[in-house]
């Protein structure tokens, strides 16, 4: 009650208080880049820029425009879409948040948490903006924690994560988008006046359709190394949505969120919504500046082990599909180990008696092993892969059910869908009801149950290949399904991060039908991700090239295979571009591939490895605008530098020059990967030259025909 009648003498006594704040000014800063707030005379927040570093400055004569509230609210003056609305314990639909205190804590030598706490001027009603500045990646994550001690219960309509504001003559944004088998494709757009909302409404994913990333760029269309450039990703699995409305007066809001279609969610007294963190990155060097800082703060912040060398895999997918048995197996260990690999991967296929899993119509949810395939179990197989040196994985798709499966049949209840319509099946399969507690229990026994008494299993695939059509739940109350789409993704990130507890010497590798759970929320609890099932090289090289934008190579698997039946080199290349690892029946490939095969391993292994997961990316020409796409990775040291030349169409191209050399040292050229026997026709091989000038004049690849490709080294 005293909060609710000396609100204005508690918020000033509150902001003298806080930490550092002399002035109404709050800077939420990293190395290169600053987030300027202040508490505007209205007691509102506001925003004054987001962008290049600046001192603290103190609030404008001027009183500032509504527009550019930092966390807007629905209701009481603001016209634009909201970050936040609400409908209070009374029924009114307005709020209006005032500033309370903010404090800024150092939580490591990289990073600070500034907390920033509102409160609405009647409601006991709060809101806290809190940001995780981490200062050499120039990232700062946002995310806000809602809460309220109203009588009843308080729902939420809208719940942005993030919603800044942009001052520029232009806006220039680049979307992510396709479909399965086709993910990440870049468009570029002008923003114009109104409403723009790219978005996903499939609940256990984030994407299928486009990925919860954009890149923004001031005033000219976004370029690689020049410009103010922003990277945003929101780190969540499920629906999403990121809106950008340009208003009249020209300012842009881009806000990011869970996506609030259909979810409205009724906060109870004293419950705390967080929402996920929004992730931001400023550069004014480009997007290739945008993504190195992604990448830098994944392998420190965002993604698990991120100094951990990813293995070289050989996956049985793409060689058997569902038909293999424990001989067949067993000769791919064989095949596995004299290639040169360091784990097999054992994919679907594996589990199911009453309904063996023979085919994609039955067996989910069964996690049994299948006697009849693997009469001696999975422990037997680990071992087999054990003695021949290698490490060994498993594929799980712990959230889903095939109606045909003893699971189904027991719990048909434990399935999404909705009441008195008839169930509708993806690839034959239903999502199971993650919020009842009963399932969720059941999903991560499946992890653990198959883990857990297989200690030779260091390596976990867990996929999911259907999203949600029919979002009903029988275990939610009736005025409460919208709670589903929320509290799904909650329940599978509380099991994800089971797994990150219980098996922390188990790599893990995120999968969705290929790129379905490319997002920051969930790779936090993984080591990587299957970017799309679409494994023809040409194909991949967009593919790669578009993930590369958010995600380091080392989150990215690459498994060669002979879709689209390129030269096996070019798919070697492409692959090593990031985890290299294999799809291929061995016994059916020839001894020249098998040979270029293991030849690329060891290389990979010994020098390559090392470049690229570890090293820093500059994409030097995209496939989009020339017949090849070109790129290097260049280690922290600037001693060594990779370069890969992907030509996709036929045609001349000219010299390649490579980026992030140390201009001042000298570096050995040489072509590597080459085929058995052949010598490299580039002129500058085995030359030495220093960085300088091997930036400026570039070196001329022999690739000149479409599914030609070179990799090649500095050093
Ligand atoms: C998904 C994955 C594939 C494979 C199959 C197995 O499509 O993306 O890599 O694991 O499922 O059914």
């Amino acid at each position: 009650m005293s909060l609710r009648l000396n609100l204005p003498a508690l918020m000033l006594a509150a902001i003298s208080l806080a930490a550092g704040a002399q002035t109404n000014a709050i800077l939420i800063g990293t190395v290169n880049s600053s987030l300027s707030l202040f508490v505007g005379r209205d007691g509102r927040l506001y925003q004054r820029g987001y962008g290049r570093s600046a001192p603290e400055a103190a609030m404008p004569a001027k009183d500032p425009a509504r527009e550019t509230e930092f966390y807007p609210q629905f209701g009481d003056g603001f016209i634009l879409e909201p970050a936040l609305q609400a409908t209070h314990g009374d029924g009114n639909t307005s709020t209006d948040l005032e500033y309370v205190r903010h404090t800024t804590t150092t939580l490591d030598d990289d990073t600070t948490l500034t907390r920033i706490e509102l409160k609405d001027k009647f409601y006991p009603f709060f809101v806290t903006l809190c940001f995780k500045a981490c200062q050499k990646e120039d990232v700062i994550e946002q995310w806000a924690e809602i809460r309220h001690v109203e009588r009843g219960p308080v729902t939420l309509w809208r719940f942005a994560s993030s919603a800044p504001v942009f001052r520029a003559k232009q806006y220039w944004l680049t979307q992510f988008h396709g479909d399965w088998a086709d993910e990440a494709q870049m468009l570029e757009e002008r923003l114009t006046p109104g409403l723009k909302v790219l978005d996903s409404k499939l609940g256990v994913r984030a994407s299928r359709f486009r990925t919860p990333s954009f890149i923004l760029s001031l005033n000219k269309p976004a370029a690689e190394k020049t410009g103010e450039t922003y990277g945003g990703s929101l780190a969540w699995s499920g629906s999403f949505q990121l809106a950008f409305e340009v208003d009249w007066d020209n300012r842009l809001r881009a806000l990011a969120g869970i996506n609030p279609f259909d979810s409205q969610y009724r906060l109870q007294r004293g419950q705390v919504f967080s929402t996920p963190a929004m992730l931001w990155t400023w550069s004014d060097h480009g997007e290739g500046q945008v993504s190195r800082n992604f990448h830098h703060w994944a392998m420190l912040h965002g993604l698990r082990d991120g100094a951990q060398p990813r293995p070289v895999l050989l996956n049985n997918w793409e060689a058997t599909y569902f038909d293999f048995n424990e001989n067949k197996l067993v000769s791919l260990l064989d095949g596995a180990r004299d290639l040169g690999v360091e784990l097999f991967l054992l994919d679907d296929g594996w589990f199911g008696n009453q309904y063996p899993r023979n085919d994609d119509r039955a067996g989910l949810g069964d996690w049994q092993v299948n006697t009849n395939k693997l009469p001696r179990g999975l422990s037997f197989l680990a071992g087999q892969a054990r003695q021949r040196g290698l490490r060994f994985g498993i594929w799980l798709e712990p959230e889903m059910v095939n109606p045909a499966s003893a699971l189904y049949h027991r719990h048909p209840e434990w399935a999404v869908g909705q009441l008195h319509r008839e169930p509708e099946t993806s690839r034959h399969q239903l999502d199971l009801d993650l919020t009842r507690p009963a399932v969720k229990e059941f999903a991560w026994n499946v992890v653990a149950g198959t883990l857990g008494p297989n200690p030779d299993i260091t390596y976990l695939k867990w996929d999911a290949n259907r999203y949600i059509t029919q979002p009903g739940s029988t275990w939610l109350q009736p005025e409460e399904q919208s709670r589903l789409w929320i509290d799904y993704t909650l329940a599978l990130y509380h099991n994800m991060a089971r797994l990150k507890q219980n098996f922390p010497n188990v790599t893990a590798m995120l999968c969705s039908g290929g790129g379905g759970r490319a997002d920051y929320g969930a790779l936090k609890y993984f080591h990587c991700f299957w970017p799309s099932d679409n494994t023809d090289p040409a194909r991949r090289v967009f593919i790669q090239w578009g993930f590369s934008h958010f995600f380091p190579a080392c989150a990215l698997c690459n498994h060669v295979t002979r879709s689209g039946h390129r030269p096996v080199k070019f798919a070697l290349d492409v692959a090593m571009s990031g985890d290299l690892g294999f799809d291929v029946d061995l016994a059916k490939t020839s001894p020249a591939d098998r040979a270029a095969m293991a030849q690329a391993i060891t290389l990979y292994k010994d020098e390559l490895r090392a470049i690229v997961q570890q090293g820093d990316l500059y994409r030097l020409e995209s496939p989009y605008d020339g017949p090849r796409a070109c790129l290097d990775y260049v280690t922290p040291d600037r001693s060594k530098a990779v370069l890969f030349v992907y030509q996709l169409k036929d045609g001349e191209a000219g010299s390649v020059k490579p980026r992030g050399l140390d201009p001042a040292r000298k570096y050995q050229v040489r072509e590597l990967n080459l085929p058995a026997g052949a010598v490299s026709t580039m002129a500058e091989n085995g030359e030495t030259a220093d960085g300088a000038a091997l930036m400026k004049d570039g070196i001329q690849p022999s690739c000149r025909q479409a599914n030609q490709s070179a990799v090649i080294e500095f050093h």
